[in-house]
C-alpha cells in the first residue's frame, strides 16, 4: 500500500507514537510522521510532536461545540497534511462518520487486550488489565484492528498474544504489554505498508 504520511490520533502521553516516529526517523519505517491531533490540550503527545518537529493540534468539543464541525476539522486536518493512514494511538474518544467516510479502510486501532474481548466503552487503561485479572484469564495481548464506528470495533489485522503470570497484577501487565505494543505497532504497520497485511479498498 502506498503510504508515506502517517497521521495520529491520541489524547495522553504518546509512547505508541513515539515508538513509530523513532522508526521513521531510523528508516525502519519507511513512512512520515506528518501531524499529531489530539483532544486533549495538556497530552503530553503534543509535546512530543512539537518538540519533534511535527505539526500538533489541540481539537475537541471545545475548540468545536458543533461535533459535526469537530468531525470535518479533523478530516481537514488530515487531509491537508496529505495523511495517507491514520493511527489512533491511544485516543479516547469516537470517530465520526465524516472521518470514517474519508479515511474508509485507512485508520487502525491499537488495544492492549484481545479483542473483541476486553473492548470497547469504558475498557481503556488500567481497566482493561484489572478486568483480565479479575477473570483469571492466563493471557492477554494487544490487538491492532481496522477501526469502525464502535469503540474498539473493526476487523483484527493483527494480534500478538501474551502469558499472565499467577502473580500479576494490573500494573505489571500493563508495563509489560507497552513494550510489546511499541514493536508490534511499529512490525504491523511496516507490514500494512510493504502490503503483507492488505488494507481492504479506502475510500
Ligand atoms: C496503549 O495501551 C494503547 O494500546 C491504548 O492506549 C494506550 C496508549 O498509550 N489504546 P500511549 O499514549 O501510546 O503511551
Amino acid at each position: 500500500m502506498d503510504v508515506r504520511n502517517l497521521g495520529f490520533l491520541a489524547s495522553h502521553r504518546g509512547s505508541n507514537f513515539q515508538s513509530v516516529v523513532d522508526a521513521c526517523r531510523s528508516g525502519e519505517l519507511a513512512a512520515s510522521p506528518a501531524v499529531v491531533i489530539s483532544n486533549n490540550g495538556r497530552a503530553f503527545v503534543l509535546e512530543r510532536a512539537r518538540q519533534q518537529g511535527i505539526p500538533a493540534f489541540f481539537l475537541n468539543g471545545k475548540t468545536h461545540p458543533d461535533p459535526a464541525v469537530l468531525d470535518q476539522a479533523i478530516v481537514d486536518t488530515l487531509n491537508e497534511h496529505e495523511i495517507d493512514l491514520v493511527v489512533l494511538a491511544g485516543f479516547l474518544k469516537k470517530i465520526g462518520p465524516r472521518t470514517l467516510g474519508a479515511f474508509r479502510n485507512r485508520i487502525v486501532n491499537i488495544h492492549p487486550a484481545l479483542l473483541p474481548r476486553y473492548g470497547g466503552r469504558g475498557m481503556f487503561g488500567e481497566n482493561v488489565h484489572k478486568a483480565v485479572i479479575a477473570n483469571g484469564e492466563s493471557e492477554t495481548g494487544v490487538t491492532i484492528h481496522l477501526v469502525d464506528g464502535e469503540y474498539d470495533h473493526g476487523p483484527v489485522l493483527a494480534q500478538r498474544r501474551m502469558a499472565v503470570n499467577a502473580d500479576d497484577t494490573a500494573e505489571s501487565l500493563a508495563q509489560r504489554l507497552i513494550d510489546i505494543e511499541h514493536s508490534f505497532l511499529v512490525e504491523t504497520l511496516g507490514d500494512i505498508i510493504s502490503g503483507t497485511i492488505p488494507l481492504p479498498n479506502g475510500a
